[in-house]
């Protein structure tokens, strides 16, 4: 498949093979602080910038037909930020999520989160419930916003789910599989991605998609998130797309 491309991104663009795109992206959304800090602003500045970064990216992984998109918001330990900090992630949630409720039908961008949602405030889950209404309705990239999430969290919650499920009786502990296990995640009936990408360059998971990033081909870059562009996003998938998978088999010749 050939896109035409601003003659900026060409190059990128130019080595990635459309009709082979991974299905699911991952994005740990990292660098924002320092973005703001390199320009003499306050760190809250990069998160607003990161988070109009957020929405270019969603629409234009739904242009080119990327199915998930997941990124990494706010982990179960960024609540130890400054409280300004955290009051500010807060405010650009709620802003972000209420032009999304106005344009996600317009844009056929769905909306998902994943994260313990029960310690945000009512008006936000409220919002987050309205974004799960319509996006129910749409077909586009379903963008799954982690917010107050973290890995091992979210696999303890699955295992105490499922472990109620058997003392009530509704399923017995020698019947679970992998596949029966990753129904309990927040991720259920989402496949996992085949790429993480982490820009900030920091070279960790921090706690991100633990069970699900088992297989994912990683891709680290210097480039800040608020400065994240398509063509970084080319990069990543062009990178992806010469990487050998094996899944722990052989070269297929
Ligand atoms: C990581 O950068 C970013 C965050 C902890 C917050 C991200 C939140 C948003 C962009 C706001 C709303 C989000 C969406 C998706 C609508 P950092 O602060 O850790 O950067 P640093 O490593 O440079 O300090």
């Amino acid at each position: 498949m050939k896109l035409a491309f601003k003659k900026k991104s060409a190059d990128a663009a130019g080595q990635v093979d459309f009709s082979r795109l991974p299905r699911h992206i991952a994005i740990i959304l990292d660098g924002n602080g320092r973005w703001a800090q390199k320009r003499g602003l306050p760190r809250t500045a990069g998160h607003k910038v990161g988070a109009e970064t957020f929405r270019s990216i969603a629409t234009y992984c739904r242009d080119i037909g990327i199915e998930y998109l997941t990124v990494y918001a706010f982990s179960t330990e960024n609540w130890k930020r400054p409280r300004e900090e955290v009051d500010t992630i807060m405010v650009l949630l709620k802003k972000y999520l209420l032009e999304a409720i106005d344009t996600m039908e317009r844009d056929n961008v769905r909306l998902s989160f994943m994260g313990d949602l029960s310690v945000l405030s009512g008006e936000l889950r409220e919002l987050a419930d309205r974004c799960n209404d319509i996006s129910a309705r749409l077909t586009g990239c379903l963008c799954s916003i982690c917010i107050n999430y973290g890995g091992r969290a979210e696999i303890v919650h699955a295992a105490q789910t499922f472990a109620e499920e058997c003392r009530t009786g509704l399923v017995k502990p020698e019947d679970l599989t992998e596949e029966g296990f990753a129904r309990y995640l927040y991720s259920a009936g989402i496949p996992s991605p085949e790429l993480l990408i982490r820009p900030g360059g920091e070279q960790r998971l921090s706690n991100f998609l633990l069970w699900q990033c088992a297989y994912a081909e990683f891709y680290f870059t210097n480039v800040l998130w608020p400065d994240f562009s398509k063509e970084e996003l080319h990069r990543a998938i062009a990178a992806y797309q010469k990487r050998n998978r094996r899944f722990g088999g052989v070269k297929q010749e």
